[in-house]
């Protein structure tokens, strides 16, 4: 039997050597400076929930990589797949990821998901059970595109642009702001961030309302590894002396599966944005945003147009980002 392919489901997949060497290798693609290439490749592309970055950055990279990906969208082009083993298959589902993955892995020489989420219970959907399914019934490497927990491609976008800005992230301060948005997402961003920058030897500060805690795990497993994390009440206290103010909305744990009770602790949070007085609060702090983004509501036109914004540039290293993941996947 061969061996398993390795697949990039959360940062933690990657040694620090293997982090650096991703880095390395992103920063060398984009500065055009290494030329190593996919051809006669393919990557399947399987988005159960909307797009614009990942889906678009994979698509270019693997065409400037010479190679080519197949997309299928969860919602149009196929129908819904059982995750769970040994379930007589009477619901909705007419096909199981494992059929599924055996197959697409005869096709192509990877698979990218970004995988359903439920939406009914954390601790079901925390399992992340989906893409743990197809990383295991996959012959070709799996790589995540943002599950319930992890989002390990846009942290590593992160940890690049945060480089490229400051150099040596080591002692930096990076200051995570929970920010009110009708939309919230899930806190895998989040959670992949502050896995990356405690790596990198960052001081990281999470200020959030009440009720908008991380993951109980994800906040025990890197407060034990005794790096610099510390969670703070009031946004001002994260900022001060940040070198780095990054917003996100995610959803309350506390009330996840109930829209209503949701509804009303987020009305409550109405004053939590970015703007220039915030900003300002830091050591000449940039600041970044994995987006989509509200204007005006997560940050003000000021900072998002600001000199300081680094969003642009920050999504624009999702392309080189997943160059660099694709090659060493693919090719290793
Ligand atoms: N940040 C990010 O993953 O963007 P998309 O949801 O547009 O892919």
């Amino acid at each position: 039997m061969s061996p398993s392919p390795a697949h990039l489901i959360r940062l933690s997949d990657l040694s620090d050597r293997e982090l650096e060497d991703l880095l390395d290798l992103a920063g060398r693609l984009k500065r055009r400076a290494a030329a190593e290439k996919l051809q006669n490749r393919s990557v399947g592309l399987l988005f159960f929930r909307g797009s614009l970055r990942t889906r678009t950055a994979f698509e270019s990279a693997m065409h400037q990589l010479g190679g080519h990906t197949v997309h299928l969208a969860g919602a149009s082009d196929f129908w819904e797949l059982e995750a769970a083993e040994g379930r007589v298959m009477d619901g909705r589902a007419p096909e199981h990821v494992k059929d599924a993955a055996a197959v697409l892995s005869s096709y192509v020489d990877a698979l990218a998901i970004r995988p359903p989420m439920a939406g009914h219970s954390w601790a079901s959907d925390r399992r992340d059970e989906a893409i743990a399914a197809w990383a295991k019934w996959a012959r070709v490497p799996v790589i995540n595109l943002e599950s319930a927990m992890w989002h390990p491609l846009q942290a590593l976008s992160d940890l690049m642009t945060m480089k490229e800005a400051l150099g040596d992230l080591r002692g930096k301060r990076l200051a995570i702001v929970w920010t009110h948005s009708p939309t919230p997402a899930s806190p895998a961003v989040v959670h992949s961030l502050i896995d990356a920058a405690t790596r990198a030897g960052m001081d990281v500060r999470l200020a959030h309302p009440p009720g908008y805690e991380l993951d109980e795990e994800v906040a025990r497993v890197i407060g034990a590894r005794g790096r610099s994390y510390r969670s703070c009440d009031a946004r001002e206290e994260a900022v001060e002396g940040a070198q780095v103010v990054y917003a996100r909305s995610w959803w309350s744990l506390a009330d996840y599966g109930n829209p209503t009770l949701a509804a009303s602790r987020r009305a409550r949070t109405h004053g939590w944005k970015v703007d220039e007085d915030l900003l300002a609060r830091g050591d000449g702090a940039r600041f970044m945003h994995a987006m989509p983004v509200r204007r005006n509501m997560e940050a003000s036109d000021e900072v998002l147009d600001g000199p300081r914004s680094l969003v642009v540039e920050q999504a624009a290293n999702r392309l080189h980002a997943t160059k660099a993941v694709l090659l060493k996947l693919i090719k290793g």
